[in-house]
């Protein structure tokens, strides 16, 4: 089977959900206005909306409405630019480049950025729990629970803490992995499930979108610590070379870079593979596994 590139697709997703975000961000207005914009700033105009698109094709696979999905899909963006904001602060990886732009407490200043991630967090629970987003209050509900999971202490904000507490104590790729899952993980997981919640998809569906989701994920964040190593950093939008002078602990410090990407491919094919059950309608998600393993960005 061939499949054809994404990257059309993926564009007319990033175009798509420009306006959608649009949309669903406040205006700047009042005496907060500050931190709106920098709400504002953080999300729009940039990154790969990967999450995005996750949402949008899981969702279409069970024929549910697109604006629906967007609300999502939108939701998970915002919580997904509030983890790049707070990991770019000085307290965390230190980082002053995001999406080719200056990241956003130096574009502001540390306080209006961590603000500004508390709000677009919030801001994603009051997007999911909206009527429009769903008529049934029981799917809301679901959303809602699931995205708690997803970014909290068990998902997102768990692994970030293990891997800044990490220096030197994570030592097999067990560890690794498990870390990963969390940081990077949860919320991709996350994205591909919420179609089958909006879609009211039969379990067996459902697993076998997480399980897609779980290899999916470690790839991606497998890509992320490879490129990392030996990335563009214009090409990437952020700086490269940090992980191992920040004494991080990444599948590249333990698996070296050759094995490193050995092990990404053999979890895209594994990604592919629980896609089985699908038929053509998946084929924009077999498309992104290949990509999520080639990117340069
Ligand atoms: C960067 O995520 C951080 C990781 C979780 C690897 P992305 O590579 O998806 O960042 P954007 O959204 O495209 O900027
Ligand atoms: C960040 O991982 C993952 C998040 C949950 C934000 P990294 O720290 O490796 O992401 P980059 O390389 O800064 O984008
Ligand atoms: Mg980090
Ligand atoms: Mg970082
Ligand atoms: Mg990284």
């Amino acid at each position: 089977m061939t499949i054809a590139p994404i990257e059309p697709a993926l564009n007319e997703v990033s175009v798509f959900m420009e306006d959608v975000l649009q949309e669903i961000l406040p205006e700047p207005a009042g005496p907060q206005a500050r931190v709106i914009e920098a709400m504002r700033y953080a999300t729009l105009e940039g990154g790969k909306r990967i999450r995005a698109f996750l949402v949008l094709q899981a969702g279409r696979l069970f024929g549910v409405d697109r604006r629906a999905l967007s609300r999502v899909a939108a939701a998970i963006e915002c919580v997904h630019a509030y983890s790049l904001v707070h990991d770019d602060l000085p307290a965390m990886d230190n980082d002053d480049v995001r999406r080719g732009r200056p990241a956003t407490h130096v574009k502001f200043d540390e306080a209006t950025a961590i603000l500004a991630g508390d709000a677009l967090l919030t801001h994603a629970f009051a997007l999911l729990a909206a009527h429009e987003t769903h008529p049934d209050p029981h799917v809301r509900s679901d959303l809602v629970l699931r995205l708690a999971q997803s970014s909290g202490f068990g998902g997102m904000v768990g692994g970030q803490m293990i891997d800044i507490g990490a220096k030197g104590t994570l030592d097999d790729i067990g560890q690794i992995t498990r870390m990963q899952r969390l940081k990077t993980g949860a919320l991709i997981t996350f994205a591909c499930e919420a179609g089958a919640i909006m879609g009211k998809a039969s379990t067996q569906m459902r697993h076998a979108l997480t399980n897609f989701a779980q290899d999916l994920g470690l790839a991606y964040q497998i890509t992320d610590d490879l490129l990392d190593v030996g990335g563009d950093p214009a090409v990437m939008g952020k700086a490269a070379r940090k992980d191992q002078k920040a004494g991080k602990a990444t599948f590249v410090t333990i698996l070296g870079s050759e094995r490193a990407r050995a092990q990404a491919e053999m979890l895209a094919n594994q990604a592919a593979a629980h896609l089985d059950v699908f038929d053509e309608k998946a084929d924009l998600l077999r498309g992104l596994v290949s990509f999520v393993v080639n990117r340069r960005a």
